[in-house]
């Protein structure tokens, strides 16, 4: 078992308030978003977390058991994937997984396969002989998360991994985390300020903003602290004019509106149920065609909860 909390931790810098009594549980095998603009306190969060900072009150614990008094067991159990890349740039990619193995107290033939499948999952095969400092910006953010996913950590945690890169470097990554993730069920904590990201990857998330929560829990359970949430688009043929007014009855819709006469558009709350419309348009002897929901996105949200974007 491998379930990490995070219990009512406040950080300050000088008299700045940073991480104001933050609390959370990340459960073993999830992969767990943290999100939050720039400034918000995730990276101050993280190094508390891995024990690089000490908290002005609060706890960290795995399994019950406190950070501060196993500092040596959870260095082993958790990997970070630093903000910062931490290469070493005048040495080959090659050299630098060898030498951050031999850290991590990888050795022999285990230090070979790890190494080759870093290669591998990071995408450098052909190029492991070259010096990082030629390599292009998502190359090296590929590198960062192989060097850091050598030891094979029980959790693993992202800061930001995926800044700066394209969206091939960027599926590299995704990709060697779902990877680990279904086959070691290796917990991840994936900090972004891209919310389309931690909206792909994550399954339950928290977001922070000015050291403050500002949501915390599943997709759904953060997506429905927002009013009004889902659009469904309902593709009929030869609806009658007063089937408009019939979906209208149905639970949790506010409003209708009508499409090129084979779309009508529903805006509800989170009590509209979709057995509800499909019992309708039966009776109605309306024929559907196809049914899309759209949830808020977790980007609207954001703007929602706190009245700014994640992104300037
Ligand atoms: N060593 C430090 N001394 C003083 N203030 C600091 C220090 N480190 C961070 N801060 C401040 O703490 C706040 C949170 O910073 P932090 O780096 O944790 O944010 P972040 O959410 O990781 O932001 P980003 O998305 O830019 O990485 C910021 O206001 C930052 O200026
Ligand atoms: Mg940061």
């Amino acid at each position: 078992m491998n379930k990490l909390e995070v219990q009512n931790i406040s950080k300050r810098f000088q008299d700045k308030l940073v991480l104001d009594n933050i609390s959370f549980t990340v459960e073993e095998g999830e992969i767990f978003g943290l999100i939050g603009p720039n400034g918000a306190g995730k990276s101050t969060l993280i190094n508390t977390i891995i024990g690089l900072l000490t908290a002005n009150s609060g706890t960290i614990s795995i399994d019950g058991k406190t950070i501060a008094d196993n500092s040596v067991e959870f260095k082993k159990k958790i990997g970070l994937v630093p903000q910062d890349l931490a290469l070493v740039e005048d040495l080959t990619a090659h050299d630098n997984l060898e030498y951050f193995g031999a850290y991590y107290g990888l050795f022999g033939k285990k230090l070979k396969e790890r190494m080759e499948e870093a290669i591998e999952m990071s995408g450098l095969k052909g190029r492991e002989k070259e010096k990082v400092k030629k390599f292009s910006g998502g190359l090296k953010r590929r590198l960062n998360v192989a060097v850091a996913m050598m030891h094979h950590p029980e959790i693993i945690i992202m800061d930001e991994p995926t800044v700066g890169v394209d969206a091939q470097s960027r599926n590299y990554i995704f990709d060697y985390i779902r990877k680990i993730n279904k086959e070691e069920n290796t917990t991840v904590i994936y900090t972004s300020h891209y919310m389309e990201e931690v909206e792909q990857l994550c399954s339950r998330l928290f977001i922070i903003d000015n050291g403050k929560k500002v949501s915390y829990g599943t997709k759904s359970e953060v997506k429905s602290l927002v009013n009004d949430t889902v659009t469904i688009t309902v593709k009929a043929k030869d609806f009658p004019a007063s089937f408009v007014g019939t979906v209208k009855m149905i639970s949790g819709v506010s409003d209708v509106e009508v499409k090129n006469h084979e779309e009508i558009l529903l805006f509800a709350d989170a009590s509209f149920q979709l057995n509800e419309l499909i019992n309708i348009c039966q009776e109605n002897q309306v024929s559907l065609i196809g049914i899309h929901i759209d949830e808020p996105t977790l980007e609207e949200v954001f703007l929602s909860l706190t009245g700014k974007r994640l992104r300037d």
